[in-house]
């Protein structure tokens, strides 16, 4: 199969030893790695039909293109949710409350927009529960439920996210946040809850896992963008992973207006090593997965120059 695909309609009769050895190897993988394989080499192939010496990006990018036909098949999609992801839609047991939000943001949006920016100074002066509470439920909570997906309350939260799945969870390292321990929480939007995964001082093993992000070691708290794969790859298959990056670009504004809002420095950081930062979240790397890093917390008085 792989070989004809190498080049299509003509067989190879007498492949070099790298290339069978690169068809054995394609041969003992599972079959969904062998699917997933033959996307790339079909997606390669249209590029070089058209005349173009492809990079890895463009094939990515052609693989995502073709993946829509996924959509436009004759065969009926689910809108079922599965019974694996009814969890999500339910409140955490064990999670720690939050106080109760404040009900509204008094700062009118215009000024929020414009006052906007990446702040990379934290005070020394710790954040409170009330404020990391108003911070989360502003945000990324729950606004309201809707039936949906064979389901009568399936919960819709505060920035838009495709199918409403909401493929992006929360993750939270306090480091100094009045009235909890310092570790690493997990955000229930559903019950508005915080949910303990890792206990101690994490600012040292967060240094670690950075680059060119020394000010995030002073952040109140460090929140943790995780892109969670399953609860999305249902029903958007090959597009979840292109789209469910949408729902986190709108889920990082959200987070950047509301501690304007709040007077509070917010910056988000792509500068991390992504196995170092999978493995201090214990997150498995390929279907949850950290997206972005971003530091927030009250500002300090000095706000230091951007970065070149
Ligand atoms: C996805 C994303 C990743 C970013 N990563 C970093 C980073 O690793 N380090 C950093 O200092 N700033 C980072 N930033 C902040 C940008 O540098 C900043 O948004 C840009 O310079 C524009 O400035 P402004 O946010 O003040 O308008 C990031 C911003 C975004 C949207």
């Amino acid at each position: 199969m792989i070989e004809n695909l190498l080049t299509p309609g003509k067989p190879i009769s007498e492949p070099s030893p790298e290339l069978a050895s690169a068809i054995a190897a394609v041969a003992s993988m599972p079959l969904g790695t062998q699917d997933a394989i033959r996307e790339i080499l079909e997606s390669a192939n249209d590029l070089t039909q058209a005349g173009a010496d492809a990079t890895l990006a463009d094939v990515l990018q052609r693989v995502f293109v073709r993946s829509v036909g996924e959509f436009f098949t004759t065969q009926r999609q689910s809108t079922q949710m599965p019974e694996s992801l009814i969890h999500y839609i339910l409140p955490v047991n064990d999670g720690i409350a939050l106080p109760e939000p404040s009900e509204t943001i008094e700062v009118p949006l215009g000024d929020v927009l414009g006052a906007r920016r990446s702040v990379r100074n934290f005070s020394i002066v710790p954040m409170t529960l009330q404020e990391l509470s108003d911070l989360l439920h502003h945000s990324a909570g729950r606004r309201a439920v809707e039936a949906g997906y064979g389901i009568k309350n399936v919960p819709l939260f505060r920035y838009p996210s495709i199918g409403g799945l909401n493929s992006v969870d929360l993750g939270i390292v306090v480091n100094r946040v009045e009235g909890i321990e310092s570790g690493f929480y997990r955000y229930d939007p559903v019950g508005h809850t915080l949910v303990m995964h890792d206990r101690g001082d994490l600012r040292l093993a967060v240094q670690d896992v950075t680059f060119e992000a020394e000010w995030l070691f002073h952040a109140q708290v460090v929140l943790v963008f995780i892109h969670n794969q399953d609860k999305v790859n249902w029903k958007y298959k090959t597009r979840s992973l292109r789209f469910s990056h949408v729902d986190l670009g709108a889920l990082m504004q959200n987070l950047y207006l509301v501690s304007t809002s709040m007077n509070f420095a917010c910056c988000a950081v792509a500068g991390f090593f992504d196995e170092g930062a999978n493995n201090l979240f214990k997150l498995d790397g390929t279907r949850q997965f950290v997206s972005l890093l971003m530091g927030v917390g009250p500002m300090g008085r000095l706000t230091l120059a951007e970065p070149e």
